[in-house]
C-alpha cells in the first residue's frame, strides 16, 4: 500500500500559469486503438501518469512492444506480435480503461478473452452497453468467472442504439467496427472530445468515420488500417481544476488548452461571479471575491462533466448562499463530502443530491483522497483552508495529475509531498 501524502501549508494567494497536459482519457482509449495495426504507431502529447503506465503494461501482457519515451511524452507502440488473450484480473481490475482493448482485439483476431474490468469507487459501472454494442456487430458474447469472451467469424456493420451515451462503449464499439464489413450507425453516441479524438486517430489510420463528436456516429469498415502519428488533445479536465484553483485562491492562468472543450466549467465559473478570459489556446481565471454558489447538474458532453463535480463542490464549500449538485451520470460521486466536511465545510447529501452551504472557511486536518477526482477536490480546498492539511492516498490523485506538485508549486502553493 502507497503511503505517501501531500501536505499543504495555507496560501492566500496564488498567481501564475500552468502548461495543461496531454489528455489522460484521450490518450487510454489510442493506446488501445494502436493494437488495431501491426505497424508502429507514435502517440504524442502522451502524460506518464500512473493510469498511462499501467495501459502500457497491459499492452506488454499482450505482446505489444512499447517504448515510452516519458520526458518526452511520446510513445511508441507496435502491435505485430499481437495476443487476442487478456486474462490478468490484477491489471484489468486496476483501470477501467483495461476493457478498450476489447474493441480492438475482436477486430484485430475476430475473438478475445479478457478478464472483467470490475467495478470502482465511485459506481458499479457496468459494461452491458459494451458487449450489447459487439453482439450486434455479430460478436458471440460469453461471461463465465470474471472473464468475457468474444468470438465473431466476421464482423458485421450494425445499426446500433446506445441507451445511454457511454463513453466507453462508444470508443469500443468504434474500434470493433472499423474494419467490419460495411456501414455501423451509432445512435445516442457519447459525443466527448475524446471520442472526436478517438476517430480523428482513427482516420489517420485509414478508417472512414463521419458524425464524431455528435450524437450519431457512422463507421464504414475499411479492409486496412496502418501505422500514424498523432498527438493527444489537451486535458480538459486538469484545465477545469486548476481554473478552479484560480477562481478559489487567486489568478491562474492555463495554457495550451482548447477553450471549446472547457464550455460548461468557463460558463458556470462566470455566473459564480469569477473572472474569466479568454484567448485561443489559454484561459486565465481571477478570484474576485467570496464566490456566489450555484446550482450544477451532472451530465453527458457537452453537459457540464462529472469529472468536475467534486472539484466544483470543493469550491462551493466556501462560496456565498447554497449550492445544489445533482450528479446524474455516477451513483456514488460524494465521498469527497465527507472528507470536506471534515475540514468544517456544510455539505448534506442525499442519494444523487448535495446541498453545500457556503460557510466563511474551512481549516486544515487530516484527510483522504478516496478517487482521482476526489482528490482534486482536496487539494483546491487545502490551498484556502487555515492552518496544514494532510491528504493521505495521493496515489489516486496521481493517476490522473501529471506533475501536481511542482505545478502547485510554480502557482505559489505550498506543498510537500512526503
Ligand atoms: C469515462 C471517463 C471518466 C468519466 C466518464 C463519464 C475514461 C477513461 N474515463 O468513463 O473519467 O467520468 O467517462 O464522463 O475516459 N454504463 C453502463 N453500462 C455500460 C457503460 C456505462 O451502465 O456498459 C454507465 C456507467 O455505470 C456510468 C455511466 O454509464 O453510470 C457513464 O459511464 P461511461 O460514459 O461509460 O464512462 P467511462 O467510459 O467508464
Amino acid at each position: 500500500m502507497d503511503n505517501r501524502k501531500f501536505i499543504i501549508e495555507e496560501t492566500p494567494f496564488v498567481k501564475g500559469d500552468v502548461l495543461i497536459s496531454g489528455s489522460k482519457n484521450a490518450a487510454l482509449p489510442i493506446m488501445a486503438a494502436a493494437l488495431l495495426t501491426s505497424e508502429k504507431c507514435v502517440l504524442k502529447n502522451i502524460p506518464p501518469l500512473r493510469d498511462i503506465i499501467i495501459m502500457e503494461n497491459i499492452l506488454n501482457i499482450l505482446n505489444v512492444k512499447t517504448d515510452f519515451l516519458t520526458n518526452n511524452c511520446v510513445i511508441n507502440i507496435k502491435g505485430e506480435n499481437l495476443s487476442p488473450t487478456l486474462d490478468h484480473s490484477e491489471l484489468m481490475g486496476k483501470i477501467r480503461a483495461s476493457f478498450l482493448t476489447a474493441g480492438s482485439l475482436l477486430t484485430r483476431f475476430g475473438k478475445a478473452k479478457l478478464s472483467l474490468p470490475g467495478g470502482c469507487s465511485i459506481g458499479t459501472r457496468p459494461i452491458d452497453l459494451h458487449l450489447k454494442g459487439f453482439s450486434k456487430l455479430g460478436a458471440e458474447v460469453s461471461k463465465e468467472f470474471g472473464i468475457v469472451e468474444l468470438k465473431a467469424k466476421k464482423l458485421k456493420g450494425a445499426e446500433i442504439y446506445l441507451d445511454f451515451p457511454s463513453v466507453g462503449a462508444t470508443e469500443n464499439i468504434i474500434m470493433a467496427a472499423v474494419k467490419a464489413d460495411g456501414i455501423t450507425t451509432i445512435s445516442n453516441a457519447a459525443q466527448e472530445p475524446e471520442i472526436t479524438d478517438l476517430c480523428n486517430f482513427l482516420i489517420k489510420m485509414g478508417a472512414e468515420i463521419e458524425g464524431q463528436g455528435t450524437d450519431t456516429v457512422k463507421i464504414t469498415g475499411v479492409k486496412e488500417l496502418h501505422g500514424t502519428e498523432y498527438t493527444v488533445i489537451p486535458d480538459r479536465i486538469e484545465a477545469g481544476t486548476f481554473m478552479i484553483i484560480g477562481a478559489a485562491s487567486g489568478e491562474v492562468t492555463v495554457k495550451g488548452v482548447r477553450p471549446d472543450h472547457l464550455r460548461p466549467v468557463v460558463n458556470k465559473l462566470s455566473e459564480m461571479g469569477a473572472s474569466v478570459t479568454e484567448k485561443s489556446d489559454e484561459i486565465t481565471v481571477k478570484s474576485t471575491g467570496r464566490i456566489k454558489n450555484a446550482d450544477i447538474k451532472t451530465l453527458p458532453y457537452p453537459g457540464f462533466p462529472t469529472d468536475m463535480q467534486p472539484q466544483f463542490m470543493s469550491l462551493m464549500t466556501t462560496g456565498s448562499g447554497t449550492g445544489i449538485i445533482n450528479e446524474t451520470i455516477f451513483e456514488n460521486r460524494f465521498l469527497h463530502a465527507g472528507e470536506l466536511n471534515r475540514m468544517g465545510a456544510d455539505i448534506k447529501t442525499e442519494g444523487n443530491g448535495a446541498v453545500i452551504r457556503g460557510v466563511e472557511r474551512l481549516t486544515g486536518t487530516k484527510i483522504k483522497a478516496t478517487d482521482l477526482r476526489a482528490g482534486a477536490a482536496l487539494i483546491i480546498s487545502a490551498i484556502s483552508a487555515m492552518g496544514i492539511t494532510e491528504i493521505s492516498n495521493i496515489e489516486h490523485i496521481e493517476r490522473g495529475y501529471y506533475n501536481i506538485d511542482k505545478k502547485l508549486k510554480n502557482l505559489g502553493v505550498k506543498i510537500k509531498k512526503c
